[in-house]
């Protein structure tokens, strides 16, 4: 028990707990995910796990990404990274939905399972079904060596090192930095020009470093999460690729915290949640640039008229968000496909600082495993 402990603070070194370590691992986590693969001067990415593939992924004519938790959010980013960079229909399952459905599998579909601990027991078993039926099966694993890794046809490692806490921040952060370099790859033989190419990559290059940066906000979320902790019901509003930002938002904060939190694609807030808006109750609303901005704007005025208090995490403040959000968080700028890297982090910490306001076991949440081996 002892060794134990002395093992647990010699690898936490600065940090509190491996939630917070983790987070601010991922600069160099990400580092590593890239690392070797992605070339943009040249336009290349070279996927070592995909190489006796390569000729087979041309022939593919749809996706079908499926996990649970985190993984199933990354797989919804990923959704919108393919349709628009490899222009592939898309879909998106819970790993336990699929596995119980009636999955019709049609010729030239190309299923990805998506998962950290490459152990869980739904994964696996939808793995096995749409195996039955006729699909390829690739991995975004992050455990070498792991059953969903052996059992898969070919994949791609996260290579983001060991995961301890349970809430998933940077095998998240990886398996979305994963989707967004396989996009590119099965769309480069498309209609992606090589300049396009070349430009996206440089921007995912820069993404580590850009998370260097939104990681200088700690302290401010750590303000807001003090500011609303005696709050028990957040809304997390994001529209088209952030829209599965305010998801893993939300969930985070469940899970460490124990607030309950519902993540929405903004404009399907007055179909209902609207309702439960009452006087300082905490939104977060995903509001980067891109062709959303002024509809996002619009549901943050639907919030303030009825009393809810905007937390705003956008890339370019200007006077309308200063009006609508008493609290404004600025993360960098980056390709707007790839915000939701970026965006993804103060939510992070909001949700650790959340829970330490409350004085709770960050790293090991009540009634939760890492790695779910049990139906
Ligand atoms: C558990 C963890 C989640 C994780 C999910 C999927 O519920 O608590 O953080 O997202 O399993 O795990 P996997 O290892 O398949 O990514």
């Amino acid at each position: 028990e002892a060794i134990d402990q002395t093992l647990e603070r010699i690898e936490l070194g600065r940090f509190e707990h491996y939630m917070q370590k983790e987070i601010h691992e991922q600069p160099e986590s990400l580092r590593m995910t890239l690392s070797g693969r992605v070339d943009s001067r040249t336009a290349n990415i070279t996927l070592g796990g995909l190489t006796n593939f390569e000729r087979q992924l041309s022939h593919f004519k749809r996706v079908l990404l499926f996990g649970c938790g985190s993984a199933w959010h990354a797989g919804l980013i990923g959704e919108y990274l393919i349709e628009e960079l490899a222009e592939l229909p898309t879909e998106v399952q819970y790993s336990s939905e699929l596995r119980y459905r009636n999955p019709l599998i049609e010729e030239g579909t190309l299923a990805i399972a998506i998962s950290q601990s490459g152990e869980t027991a739904d994964t696996l078993a939808a793995l096995h079904e749409v195996r039955t039926r006729g699909a390829t099966v690739l991995g975004i694993v992050n455990n070498v060596g792991s059953t969903i890794a052996r059992e898969t046809d070919a994949g791609v490692y996260l290579h983001v090192g060991p995961e301890i806490g349970v809430a998933s921040t940077k095998a998240f952060l990886g398996q979305v930095t994963v989707l967004s370099m396989l996009a590119v790859y099965l769309g480069r033989r498309k209609h992606l020009s090589r300049d396009t190419i070349s430009t996206f990559l440089s921007e995912l290059e820069r993404i580590p470093e850009a998370i260097e940066q939104t990681l200088l906000l700690e302290s401010q979320m750590r303000e807001i999460a003090y500011k609303f902790s005696g709050r028990q019901n957040w809304l997390y509003l994001g529209r088209g690729i952030n829209y599965p930002t305010a998801l893993e938002g939300a969930l985070k904060l469940k899970e460490v915290s124990y607030i309950h939190a519902e993540g929405l694609p903004a404009a399907e807030m007055k179909h209902g949640p609207i309702a439960m808006i009452d006087e300082g109750m905490p939104v977060v609303v995903i509001a980067t640039r891109d062709v959303t901005y002024q509809k996002i704007l619009s549901n943050m005025e639907e919030v303030r008229s009825r009393g809810g208090e905007v937390i705003a995490i956008v890339n370019q403040p200007d006077a309308q968000i200063e009006r609508l959000a008493k609290n404004v968080v600025v993360v960098p700028r980056t390709q707007p496909m790839l915000s939701p890297l970026v965006a993804s982090v103060p939510l992070q910490l909001l949700a650790y600082h959340a829970a330490l306001s409350r004085g709770l076991d960050v790293d090991k949440p009540r009634n939760l495993a890492k790695s779910v081996t049990v139906e």
